[in-house]
């Protein structure tokens, strides 16, 4: 069994995230939103495989989460899916799929599950949410929340820094976070808030909370997985850890082909039929 695998499991499962919470064994997430990165990721022997929307930038180019469409979450799940034989498959529902109109997020989240074959869908935001939330679980998809900074508003917020430092938005984030335990869903991410309130949210609720920029004392952590690789250059926020520099690597890379086109070194004889 390697050690970057939790046990010697074939699926995780939501009752085995739940089981981790419970023995104190910190969960591991990252996006993937391709069937090569997802297929490497998951072989390395990852929890939870993320389809994040954040697709909408590091895939698409676009300034922001909020462009990129469901039928364009649908083809990178899909795509996911097809890689994954081990970690927990989460989708994003994209931003104007779900707000406002309960009906419309069950249509939403029933296509991500029956087109992608994915295994829980994720939503942002809190008590505002709570009727779609709870009409989607009640059709039985797994529903992972998201709280602190969710990108999907970030024109109300108006700035990416650290969410929930004054009292009055830690109070409702808390109270937001035991609503989605209440509503029934299995796991919730914080995304940039005070590592002190963080860990006050992963004591206060019985399900595994995930963490982006939210300190050590919660059940697991996520990254995007181009930015920790070093894929994406200019972002470089203080809670991203970097563990490669791909970007270097593969500059090098294919510089060396272009020289060796250039050069006339590349095919070698060896290299062609
Ligand atoms: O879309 C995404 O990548 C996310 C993570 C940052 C949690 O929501």
């Amino acid at each position: 069994m390697s050690v970057h695998q939790s046990s010697n499991i074939k699926r995780i499962t939501t009752h085995i995230l739940q089981e981790m919470k419970l023995r104190g064994e910190k969960i591991s997430m990252l996006t993937a939103y391709d069937f090569s990165m997802a297929g490497i990721i998951d072989a390395a022997g990852i929890d939870i495989i993320l389809v994040g929307d954040s697709a909408s930038n590091v895939m698409a180019g676009y300034e922001t989460t909020l462009p990129i469409t469901l039928d364009q979450m649908i083809y990178h799940a899909t795509s996911v899916v097809r890689a994954v034989k081990r970690a927990f498959v989460v989708v994003d529902i994209p931003f104007g799929s779900y707000q406002g109109n309960s009906s419309e997020a069950l249509r939403s989240a029933i296509r991500i599950m029956k087109e992608s074959g994915a295994h829980a869908i994720k939503v942002e935001g809190g008590a505002e949410i709570k009727e779609s939330v709870t009409r989607i679980l009640s059709a039985g998809v797994p529903v992972m929340g998201h709280l602190g900074l969710t990108p999907q508003s970030i024109y109300k917020f108006g700035t990416y820094t650290v969410r929930a430092r004054e009292e009055a938005e830690a109070k409702k984030l808390l109270e937001d976070a035991k609503l989605l335990e209440e509503c029934g869903c299995f796991a919730i991410v914080l995304e940039k808030i005070p590592a002190s309130l963080a860990k006050l949210v992963a004591e206060s609720v019985q399900i595994p909370v995930i963490g982006i920029g939210a300190g050590p004392d919660v059940d697991g952590q996520v990254l995007v997985v181009h930015d920790m690789l070093g894929i994406t250059q200019e972002f470089k926020p203080r809670f991203l850890r970097q563990y490669a520099d791909l970007r270097s690597i593969m500059t090098k890379a294919v510089q060396d082909y272009i020289d060796d086109v250039k050069a006339k070194d590349f095919p070698k004889d060896s290299e062609s039929y």
